[in-house]
C-alpha cells in the first residue's frame, strides 16, 4: 500500500455513478489493512493545518489524514459534501446535529468510533468530532468534493451562531470547543 494506490482507488470510486457508495466500499476494503493505510500516510503529520493533512484534492474528491490529539474537539461544522471517516488508531466521538432552516442546530446523537470503525455523513450533515483516547485519534477522511474550497458552515461552540467556515477563524473556535466539557447541546 502506498499513497498513490489510495488516491487511485478512491479516484475510481469518485468517478462511479454512486461515488459515496463506491468510496465507502473502498473504505470497508481498507479495514483489512489499517496498518498499511497508516504507513502510506505516515509522511503527513495530520495536524497543524490543512496543508499537513490533505494529500489529494480534486473537484469531486478530497483525501486527508486527520490527527486529533487528546483533548481536541472541533466546533460544529458541515463539509459541503458527503464525508466518510475510517479510524486508524485511537478513538473518537462524533456528535451529530440537524441544521434547522434558520441555521440553528438540533442535537441528534453521538457515535463512538474505535480503530477500524467507519462513519458516513451525507451532504448537509453537521458534526463535532473529538478525541476520546489518551493517544491521538488518527483517521482517513474522505470527502466528495474539494473540501478545503467548498462553501461550508461552522457554528460558534458557545453561542451556536452559524457562520461561513473561514479557516482564519476556525482555530479559535476549535480551541474554545476543546476547552468545553462536552460537545454543544449534548
Ligand atoms: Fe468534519
Amino acid at each position: 500500500m502506498d499513497v498513490a494506490e489510495l488516491v487511485a482507488r478512491f479516484s475510481t470510486a469518485a468517478a462511479d455513478d454512486y461515488p459515496h457508495k463506491a468510496a465507502v466500499a473502498v473504505i470497508n476494503e481498507l479495514k483489512d489493512d489499517l496498518d498499511g493505510v497508516a504507513d502510506a500516510m505516515s509522511y503527513l503529520t495530520g495536524s497543524g493545518g490543512n496543508a499537513l493533512q490533505a494529500f489529494y484534492r480534486a473537484q469531486n474528491l478530497s483525501l486527508l489524514k486527520v490527527r486529533f490529539p487528546d483533548g481536541r474537539r472541533t466546533p460544529p461544522h458541515d463539509h459541503g459534501t458527503w464525508a466518510a471517516i475510517l479510524v486508524l488508531s485511537g478513538s473518537e466521538k462524533n456528535s451529530l446535529y440537524k441544521r434547522n432552516d434558520d441555521g440553528s442546530l438540533t442535537y441528534e446523537r453521538s457515535v463512538d468510533l474505535a480503530q477500524g470503525d467507519v462513519i458516513f455523513m451525507p451532504a448537509g450533515a453537521v458534526h463535532v468530532a473529538e478525541c476520546t483516547s489518551d493517544q491521538p485519534a488518527i483517521g482517513l477522511h474522505v470527502y466528495g468534493g474539494n473540501v478545503l474550497g467548498l462553501e461550508r458552515k461552522m457554528w460558534d461552540p458557545d453561542t451556536l451562531e452559524e457562520q461561513e467556515l473561514d479557516w482564519s477563524k476556525y482555530e479559535g473556535l476549535a480551541q474554545r470547543a476543546s476547552a468545553a466539557d462536552k460537545a454543544p447541546l449534548s
